[in-house]
């Protein structure tokens, strides 16, 4: 498989001084546009699947989705990591769904059996002789996928030439310390929400709301003391408030409520961003105590899913409003589709103190204000720790999905 064709701009874009809205209101609301994103953005870039830790022995498997394409990550007999397309090479049956452990050292397809080894050579065909006289198996093997790792993390590509180098550029350098099998980590709770995903995750990109809508919540973080870095297409957020970049201002660490007598200190040496938005769908939070790390999905134009798990250092220093041990325990969990959503909230978004809700919250409301023909953007809030990293956000997403870029 080849890229169709390359995407501009490898490295990302700088910071803007005076940064404007690129996208147009359809980026948002039409699906032809999402139909797009599917085949052009996440079709041809990096989809986190989970942890390589996840996946310790071999036959131990996960399924993703990357925009259309259907993608399996397992451990192979030698102990490495292998990404295929999720498709049988007779007739394309889907192979394995979730997540699982396979009983053999193979995968069968439950359709007409075609075995494939865990390194994706096809192994067996039902009455070969007679119903495939000739057949080759050397070019049925599955179709390779592309796997890179980073931090523990395991990320899929389409296309098993995609250089996953060039998407990291230099994260490395400013990751997070923490190491995810040294941490307890919580049950997955998935937010559905009636946003497009750029809706979301330019929230989660813009410094300036968190001192106003998360007054309460978050204890106001003002934007100009927060900065956002570009590494490649990533952004890396950081409070500059002591004069160093750290992971949190106070007023966030007293928020969320740290419980140990040196909370000041602990929070002031975490000395990494808070933030690391990895382009275009994980979401990476990072304190003393936890990581937190979320997966952002569009389901159609006007629908996304944020699937998010709680890492833990077992410290018992923090305690924060979305912890359970069971997504069924908390607010707004819908037992119809075991997700959370903002119709089943029974406090308004305001009251529950919990910032997530009010992010939800303004992201639906500003869904229903993107359908309204009179729609317009104003101006965006200048400042790397403000509003101009959504124009940095906007470019790398015209990159990929080209289209009509309201500044041209
Ligand atoms: S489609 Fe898989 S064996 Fe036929
Ligand atoms: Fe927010």
């Amino acid at each position: 498989m080849s890229v169709v064709r390359q995407v501009p701009n490898p490295a990302g874009h700088a910071m803007p001084s005076s940064p404007v809205q690129r996208l147009p209101r359809e980026a948002y609301i039409s699906s032809e546009w999402f139909e797009r994103e599917r085949r052009n953005l996440f079709g041809r870039t990096w989809t986190w699947a989970g942890l390589a830790g996840d996946l310790p022995e071999p036959g131990d498997y996960t399924t993703v989705a990357a925009g259309d394409y259907a993608l399996v990550v397992l451990r192979d007999e030698g102990g490495a990591l292998r990404a295929f397309h999720n498709l049988c090479r007779h007739r394309g049956t889907e192979l394995l769904e979730g997540t699982g452990r396979l009983d053999a050292a193979h995968i069968t397809c439950p359709y007409h059996r075609w075995t494939y080894g865990l390194d994706g050579a096809l192994r067996a065909v039902p009455l070969r002789a007679k119903c495939f006289p000739g057949l080759d198996t050397a070019h049925y093997s599955l179709l390779p996928a592309a796997l890179g790792e980073f931090k523990g993390m395991a990320f899929v590509h389409p296309d098993p030439g995609a250089d996953f180098s060039e998407w990291r550029a230099d994260l490395e350098s400013v990751a997070w310390p923490h190491r995810f099998e040294r941490m307890r980590v919580g049950p997955e709770i998935t937010y559905e929400m009636r946003c497009n995903w750029k809706v979301f995750f330019e929230n989660a990109i813009d410094g300036y709301h968190l001192a106003y809508l998360h007054d309460r919540s978050l204890g106001g973080p003002r934007a100009d003391r927060n900065v956002q870095d570009v590494h490649g297409r990533h952004l890396v957020w950081y409070s500059t408030e002591t004069g160093r970049k750290t992971c949190m201002p106070l007023a966030v660490a007293k928020a969320m409520g740290h419980q140990s007598g040196n909370a000041a200190n602990e929070v002031w040496s975490g000395e990494y961003g808070g933030v690391f938005m990895l382009f275009p769908s994980t979401i990476v939070t990072a304190s003393p105590s936890e990581l937190t790390v979320s997966r952002l999905v569009g389901v159609t134009a006007d629908v996304s899913r944020l699937s998010t798990r709680v890492w833990q250092h077992d410290d018992g220093g923090w305690k924060w409003l979305r912890r359970a041990d069971r997504p069924e325990d908390l607010p707004g969990y819908d037992p119809e589709s075991g997700v959370l959503r903002l119709s089943h909230l029974e406090q308004h978004p305001r009251e529950t103190g919990d910032f997530q809700w009010e992010d939800v919250w303004v992201c639906e409301k500003m869904q229903r204000s993107l359908h309204s023909p009179a729609y317009r953007i104003g101006q965006l809030a200048a400042g790397a720790g403000a509003e101009a990293p959504l124009e940095i956000f906007q470019r790398n997403v015209l990159d990929f999905v080209g289209g009509r870029d309201t500044q041209s």
